[in-house]
């Protein structure tokens, strides 16, 4: 089970009176952020009032896992399309036959660095990054592994009024060379892994987005930077990009605003890269680990505007 310092509390998103709808129950996190849902089939499609429901679901908690949803390729395909089209995934190898499925795999010998292992959001240096990242477990080790997820809107919320309003009209640089890149992280680490890494001097390639973005459903603000793939603040000296920045990845993953996810085989877990950052943990060397991960296609960022902060 996740270690989700969970209460009680748990509510219902159908309408208890309709007895032919099954309950969903969404037993939220004590801070709001993440929760996890019970009371259905993944592998089965999906009426629409369960589909607004789980939509409500992730507009508010932004991190929601499913235990015991045993999936096979195609049923995570179809659930994934259940929230919009498949987003581009550039730089790995996807699975034979499913050119949307990525294996997220660590077998037990191996000696390269845990994948996703420092903080991020989801291939932010793409013009428009996939709004929500899904992953299934299939093989996890007996200790170690777990998923941190940071809450970019609680992040952002508790920032004075003075500062967000000087970070609010802010673009920041992303690219995704430091892992991908020609002379990147992962290139270093050829050989050394299970997965098939595919950097390329494309991965040089910088886009700009606004520092802080208005979620498009739920108009929440959430900082929208990471120490992976956000080089710097677009117009600023390194020396200013690199102490704002080093300030506010520090902020970002304060306790407070860290989940730590605990998985399980069979459980999946989906997230919004609109509003949160995560992190692969290690701690499991000699246990393999293995997960088909899918994402969803996103918008290009909003900004805020330069009234209404909030
Ligand atoms: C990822 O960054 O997508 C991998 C997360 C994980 O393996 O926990």
């Amino acid at each position: 089970m996740p270690d989700t310092g969970r209460t009680d509390a748990t509510k219902t998103l159908n309408s208890p009176s309709d007895s032919s709808v099954p309950l969903i129950v969404v037993r939220p996190n004590p801070g709001g952020f993440g929760a996890e849902i019970t009371g259905l089939d993944l592998a089965a499609p999906l009426d629409p009032e369960t589909r607004h429901a789980l939509k409500a679901a992730l507009a508010r908690h932004a991190v929601l896992w499913f235990p015991d949803q045993p999936l096979s390729h195609e049923a995570l395909e179809a659930f994934t399309l259940t929230w919009g089209a498949f987003g581009r995934d550039p730089y790995i190898k996807p699975l034979d036959a499913h050119p949307h499925v990525l294996e997220v795999r660590r077998d037990p010998d191996e000696t390269a660095s845990v994948f996703g292992g420092a903080w991020h959001s989801d291939w932010s240096f793409e013009p428009e990054p996939p709004s929500l990242t899904i992953l299934h477990a299939k093989v996890i080790p007996p200790t170690g592994g777990d998923t941190l997820f940071a809450d970019g809107r609680a992040a952002w919320r508790a920032l004075s009024p003075a500062f967000q309003a000087m970070l609010a009209p802010l673009r920041a640089i992303h690219s995704a060379s430091r892992p991908y890149g020609a002379g990147g992280f992962y290139a270093q680490e050829k050989g050394r892994t299970g997965m098939t890494i595919l950097p390329s001097p494309e991965a040089d390639r910088t886009t700009t987005h606004p520092l802080v973005r208005r979620h498009p459903l739920t108009g929440e603000p959430a900082l929208f930077i990471n120490p992976v793939y956000t080089l710097s603040v677009d117009g600023f000296s390194p020396e200013e990009s690199g102490a704002l920045l080093g300030f506010l990845f520090a902020h970002m993953t304060k306790e407070p605003f860290v989940y730590r996810h605990r998985w399980a085989p069979n459980m999946l877990t989906l997230w919004d890269n609109r509003c949160c950052l995560h992190n692969a943990t290690g701690g499991y060397d000699g246990y393999a680990r293995v997960l088909h991960r899918t994402t969803v296609a996103g918008d290009a960022p909003m900004p805020l505007k330069e009234r209404g902060l909030n």
